[in-house]
């Protein structure tokens, strides 16, 4: 008896040690530049999380998220790569463990590191908040009015429908949002924007016919019970390096099409509050935020205005924020909605 009791807490010490390589439920399991373990603890399975991107793969428990008992509040950000994490809204969904769902948090953004989304998400946030991040990297309003860099890119018009139509839309019992509950959010334009503000013809038409298209999405999003918006301008695209780069005459253009762009947006989100009862607005002026820290960089802790992707550079790269400028701007989106139900 006493040496199969010995053999048996043997055992169990031996099942320990190897359990110790084993990667817990959420944690990463594998992708292109992963080299750890790839053994999930017993139950879940490593699943590929994002087989757009095929960059990551985690333990998930199944398809549920597991249960939390305390209210949860939604929030379904739009937009380019300032807003995405790379969630993929077909894999593990929002959950106690990642507010994100998927890939690990933070994801992976457009200036490394976190992003507004992920620090509005879980350290700025008022009450526990699951967000579905349907935001994608290069995205522009409609692919054929301004193409993006790569055809696989998914438009606004894109990601909305992947709410409309990917189940979230009919408030399923994995995603219990409700027109109280749920904040809808777009950050969009600055790829429409640099990838047009030299053409010739009137850009301020053509800022009316993104804008068209950008509210009739808003409309369908209405029409599906959404109350609750935040609107997020173009913000200075002309002081990125990148922009930087290509001289002060494509600066000053490119600065004069977005803020002539931001005014229309303004417009726009006043009359869609005006013609649909119940429904809250906010405007983050991230334009102005821009231009505020890169006229003095120094005094909100950066070296200096240009410099990029080393820590105190407020650029990630040579087109992104990196995450401490990411950090300041959750924090002002927070300020600016202080009272409601999410920040
Ligand atoms: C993974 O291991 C390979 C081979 O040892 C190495 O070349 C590579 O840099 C490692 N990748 C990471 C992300 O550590
Ligand atoms: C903020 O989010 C985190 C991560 O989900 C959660 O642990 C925390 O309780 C939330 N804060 C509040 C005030 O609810
Ligand atoms: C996108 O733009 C094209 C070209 O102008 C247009 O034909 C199409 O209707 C637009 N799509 C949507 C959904 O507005």
């Amino acid at each position: 008896m006493y040496s199969l009791l010995s053999l048996s807490i043997l055992a169990i010490l031996v099942r320990r040690a190897a359990a110790q390589a084993q990667v817990p439920v959420f944690g990463q399991c594998g992708g292109l530049t992963y080299n750890g373990s790839t053994t999930c603890v017993s139950g879940p399975q490593c699943s590929l999380s994002d087989a757009r991107f095929s960059v990551f793969s985690q333990c998930v428990p199944g398809t549920a998220p597991p249960p939390f008992a305390g209210p949860i509040n939604f929030w379904f950000p739009f937009g380019d790569s300032y807003t995405s994490t790379t969630f993929d809204p077909t894999s593990v969904l929002p959950n106690i463990h990642n507010p994100l769902g998927n890939p690990p948090f933070p994801g992976f953004t457009g200036g490394g590191g976190e992003n507004y989304v992920g620090y509005d998400t879980a350290t700025f946030n008022a009450s526990v908040v699951f967000t579905y991040n349907y935001a994608f990297g290069g995205a522009t309003i409609n692919a054929s009015l301004v193409a993006p860099f790569e055809p696989t890119v998914l438009s606004l018009i894109d990601q909305v429908n992947e709410f409309l139509s990917g189940g979230v839309a009919s408030k399923p019992a994995t995603t219990p949002w409700t027109s109280a509950n749920a904040l809808f959010s777009v950050w969009i334009g600055v790829n429409d924007l640099a990838g047009s503000y030299f053409e010739p013809g009137d850009r301020g038409a053509f800022a009316d016919v993104l804008l068209d298209e950008y509210f009739a999405l808003m409309q369908k999003l209405v029409a599906v019970g959404a109350r609750n918006f935040l609107f997020l301008n173009v913000p200075r695209v002309d002081l990125t390096p990148l922009v930087i780069s290509s001289g002060g005459a494509a600066q000053a253009q490119l600065k004069s099409v977005i803020s002539d762009f931001n005014t229309r947006l303004a417009s726009r989100v006043s009359a869609f509050k005006a013609t649909n009862a119940g429904v809250t607005t906010w405007v983050w002026d991230s334009n102005t935020v821009f231009t505020t820290i890169l006229s003095a960089p120094t005094q909100f802790g950066f070296v200096d205005a240009v410099s990029f992707g080393n820590t105190g550079d407020f650029w990630g790269n040579n087109f992104h924020p990196g995450p401490a400028a990411h950090e300041i701007f959750a924090k002002d989106i927070s300020a600016l909605m202080v009272g409601s139900l999410w920040f």
